[in-house]
């Protein structure tokens, strides 16, 4: 299989500015060898072009709207092209705005062929803020409502006018989350969504919570993994710009990519909200190389490949 890397560096749905250093980082951090390793012949496609960050005021609820709807439109069509090209594609962001762009390509190619697609969002955060909820107007606030078609069109309907939303509810499962506003925590419990919350994480193990996410997914549905850094617990994953204490450590977090492999269903992924500016001696890109050998099969001798 062609691994295509996608680089998109830029933080124009952040408040914090530095996640655009993103992709150079996880190049520098051997990203390419590492999928060499995993047996993919891989193409880093490089860095997509895009407006610069304004580091504008809120207007009508969003932080530069114009701005990453442009990015994503240039996320779509990468992630797009690499997939009818029979490729993987893996996207190295930038914010988390941008899993816009890839899921709602994922979505689309998916659509086409009838095939099954499920999401799974590792992140701090819900990321389901809407514009009249967001308390920030900063749009990587916001990619989990616009996927599910709450927000300005030209997030929402990426793939087309026409285009139905890229997701519904069930399609979608938060890990990790422990930051919720009062308005995203509304919006999660309205649509049903599934999370596996910090709480749960505690009380069941990541084990049990990997297997009840997993349950749905066979080998006829593509699962798409949007990873964001902060999913970490900041005392291993310091590079990221809104990092919240209390998440899952680099054991849990290794696990969860072990039983992503083993599940063989993989077939995109984002590598989002990655800030090397706060980042200490490149560790948070050297352990998102590391993470993603995992989730790419990477396994000890204690087991058969
Ligand atoms: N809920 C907050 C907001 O809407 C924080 C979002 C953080 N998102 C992220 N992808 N790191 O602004
Ligand atoms: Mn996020
Ligand atoms: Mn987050
Ligand atoms: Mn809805």
């Amino acid at each position: 299989t062609t691994l295509t890397l996608i680089g998109a560096p830029t933080d124009v749905g952040a408040s914090v500015l530095g996640a655009s250093m993103g992709p150079d980082a996880l190049r520098i951090a051997g990203i390419a060898r590492a999928m060499q390793a995993r047996g993919f012949d891989v193409r880093d496609q490089g860095n997509l072009a895009g407006p610069g960050n304004p580091q504008a005021e809120p207007a009508s609820g969003f932080r530069h709207l114009a701005e990453v709807a442009a990015w994503n439109r240039a996320v779509y069509e990468a992630t797009h092209a690499a997939l009818q090209a029979g490729q993987l594609p893996l996207l190295m962001g930038g914010d988390h705005c941008l899993a816009i762009g890839s899921i709602s390509a994922v979505a689309q190619h998916c659509r086409a062929r009838g095939r099954r697609l499920k999401v799974l969002w590792f992140d701090a955060h819900a990321d389901a803020n809407t514009p009249e909820s967001s308390p920030s107007g900063n749009l990587h606030g916001m990619p989990v409502a616009c996927l599910l078609g709450h927000g300005p069109a030209q997030l929402t309907r990426l793939a087309g006018p026409e285009a139905p939303p890229a997701l519904q509810s069930g399609q979608i499962t938060l890990i990790g989350v422990r930051s919720v506003d009062a308005t995203e925590k509304r919006f999660v419990n309205e649509h049903g969504i599934e999370v596996y919350d910090m709480r749960t994480i505690d009380e069941l193990g990541m084990r049990a919570v990997m297997q009840a996410a997993l349950a749905d997914v066979d080998q006829d549905t593509h699962l798409h993994v949007s990873f964001d850094m902060d999913c970490l617990d900041p005392s291993v994953a310091p590079g990221v710009g809104t990092g919240v204490r209390g998440g899952p450590t680099y054991r849990e977090t290794q696990l969860c990519m072990e039983m992503l492999a083993d599940c063989g269903a993989l077939g995109s992924a984002d590598l989002v909200e990655l800030n090397p500016a706060l980042d200490v001696r490149n560790q948070t890109a050297e352990l998102a190389v590391d993470l993603l050998e995992s989730l790419f099969g990477k396994s000890t001798l204690m087991r058969p490949q």
